[in-house]
């Protein structure tokens, strides 16, 4: 996936969720737990207005525990359902259709008054690439689906995938982009691996990602990288200089030089951001809850 804006592409998934939004019950959004603003359109909320939400906080096991909770509780203020899951153990997935029935729970009743019995809920899944759609989807359904394509202008066909009879899960209709509204959130999509690294230089990621370590867990810096000790960046010090700093001090420690004996801070931040992907950090969430005005 790359960086690029397309706004054709995102007109027309927005019809095609406007169009088939009639068909269902309640919207799935699907989020990636570590950058809940970053992986969300925000769009969404605009397009899918009135209908009940339940927002999925995928890969929690990879997001601060912590940061969990206050994602939760900001989701449920805007009177949205939340459900915490690791898609990849399937740690939270059994719980999926029981909040979905719960949600529902007065809609399923006049259902049944109306003599609707047996009718099955219908969901709408919807979330940018990398969050995990597929697999939340395929451990939901207990199947191994192909992968639709992620690819701009692959069109999907419908994808209607049958849970039990109860529910019924519709794959979104296109892709869902990202919105980049500012550097920062193709930043964290990079940090992440949801987009490419070239959004930037690596050593310019690597810097913003060792800033981010350095001010919120100073102590995983210290155990995996030997520092002995990390200071905290000053009010106005510049993110950028200061993550130099410990993307220097991080790649002393580790022996990476140039010739001329100067730290390899573009290896180093290649190393870091491997390491951080491949879950040799940690568990870090990047964005905290917007303060409430
Ligand atoms: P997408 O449809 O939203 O684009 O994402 P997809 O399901 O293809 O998932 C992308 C990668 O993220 C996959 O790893 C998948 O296993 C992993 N993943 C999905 N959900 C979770 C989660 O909750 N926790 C963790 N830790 N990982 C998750 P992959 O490396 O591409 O494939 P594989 O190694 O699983 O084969």
């Amino acid at each position: 996936m790359y960086i690029q804006w397309y706004p054709g592409h995102m007109t027309k998934t927005r019809r095609q969720i406007e169009a088939d939004l009639k068909q269902v019950d309640i919207v799935v959004e699907i989020i990636d737990a570590r950058i809940p603003i970053a992986s969300r359109n925000p769009d969404i909320d605009a397009i899918t207005a009135g209908k009940p939400r339940l927002v999925i906080l995928n890969r929690a096991d990879q997001a601060d525990p912590t940061g969990n909770r206050s994602w939760a509780t900001w989701f449920r203020k805007k009177g949205w359902s939340v459900l915490e899951t690791d898609a990849k153990t399937g740690t939270g997935i059994n719980q999926f259709s029981q909040v979905i029935q719960g949600v529902l729970k007065e809609q399923i009743a006049r259902w049944q008054e109306k003599g609707l019995v047996g009718r099955p809920v219908r969901a709408m899944v919807v979330g940018i690439p990398n969050v995990g759609k597929s697999t939340f989807i395929n451990k939901v359904a207990k199947k191994k689906s192909a992968k639709a394509s992620d690819r701009p202008g692959v069109t999907r066909g419908k994808q209607w995938v049958s849970v039990d009879r109860s529910l019924e899960l519709l794959d979104t209709p296109g892709i869902l982009w990202p919105k980049f509204e500012d550097e920062t959130i193709g930043m964290h999509l990079a940090f992440t691996g949801a987009v490419k690294d070239d959004i930037m230089d690596v050593e310019t990621l690597g810097c913003h990602f060792m800033a981010f370590l350095g001010e919120h867990y100073p102590q995983t810096l210290m155990q995996q990288y030997k520092l002995p000790e990390v200071r905290q960046r000053m009010p106005e010090e510049n993110e950028v200089a200061y993550g130099y700093e410990l993307l220097c001090a991080c790649g002393a420690k580790r022996g990476m030089r140039i010739s001329g004996g100067e730290v390899d801070t573009e290896r180093m931040s290649r190393v870091l951001l491997d390491e951080y992907r491949g879950g040799k950090l940690g568990r870090f969430t990047l964005e905290q809850p917007p303060e409430e005005t």
